[in-house]
C-alpha cells in the first residue's frame, strides 16, 4: 500500500507529547477532552477528524470532537463498528482502508482510514480516541504508540 505524505515522525511525536502536557495543565474533565481533540486535529495534518467517545453503560457516547463536520454516530453500541470493536477488545485498531473493513460505520465520504485507541482507567476501558484520515493508510505503528501515550496521559485528568 502506498505510504501517505505528512505522516507523523518520531521527533514530532516527542515534541507533541511535551506540548500536550501544557495543554492539559490546569484543565480537567470535558474541558481537557475538548483541548485534546482540538490539539490533535490541528497539530497533525493526517488527523482529519478527531473524536473522544466515553463509555456509558453498553454504549460509547461522543463527548468531544474536532474536524470539518459533525458525525451522526454519537452513540455506538460496544461491539459495533471499529469503535465498538476496539472498546470491547480493549486494544488499538488500525484500519488502513475502511472500504475493505466490514465493521466500519461510515461517517464521512472523505474518510479512507481510521485509528481507534482505547482509554483505560484502573484496568477497564472508559473511552477512546477515534481518528479518521482522508488518506489511505494514514496511521502507522508510530501513531499507535503516540496516541496510546496521549490516552494514558489524558486518562489521568479525564475522570
Ligand atoms: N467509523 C467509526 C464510527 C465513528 S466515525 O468514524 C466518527 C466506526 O466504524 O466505529
Amino acid at each position: 500500500m502506498k505510504a501517505s505524505g505528512n505522516r507523523l515522525t518520531r521527533e514530532q511525536a516527542r515534541e507533541l507529547l511535551v506540548k500536550l502536557d501544557a495543554e492539559l495543565a490546569g484543565s480537567s474533565g470535558k474541558a481537557s477532552r475538548e483541548a485534546v481533540v482540538k490539539f490533535l486535529n490541528s497539530a497533525v495534518p493526517t488527523y482529519s477528524w478527531v473524536g473522544v467517545y466515553l463509555v456509558d453503560g453498553k454504549d460509547l457516547v461522543l463527548d468531544a470532537w474536532s474536524g470539518p463536520a459533525a458525525t451522526e454516530h454519537t452513540r455506538i453500541p460496544i461491539g459495533k463498528g471499529v469503535c465498538g470493536f476496539a472498546a470491547k477488545a480493549g486494544r488499538t485498531e488500525i484500519v488502513s482502508d475502511v472500504s475493505k473493513d466490514p465493521r466500519y460505520l461510515a461517517c464521512f465520504l472523505s474518510t479512507k482510514s481510521e485509528i481507534v485507541v482505547p482509554i483505560s482507567n484502573g484496568g477497564s476501558v472508559v473511552g477512546e480516541i477515534d481518528i479518521d484520515g482522508d488518506q489511505l493508510d494514514a496511521f502507522s505503528s508510530l501513531d499507535r504508540e503516540f496516541l496510546e501515550a496521549v490516552a494514558a496521559k489524558a486518562s489521568t485528568v479525564w475522570s
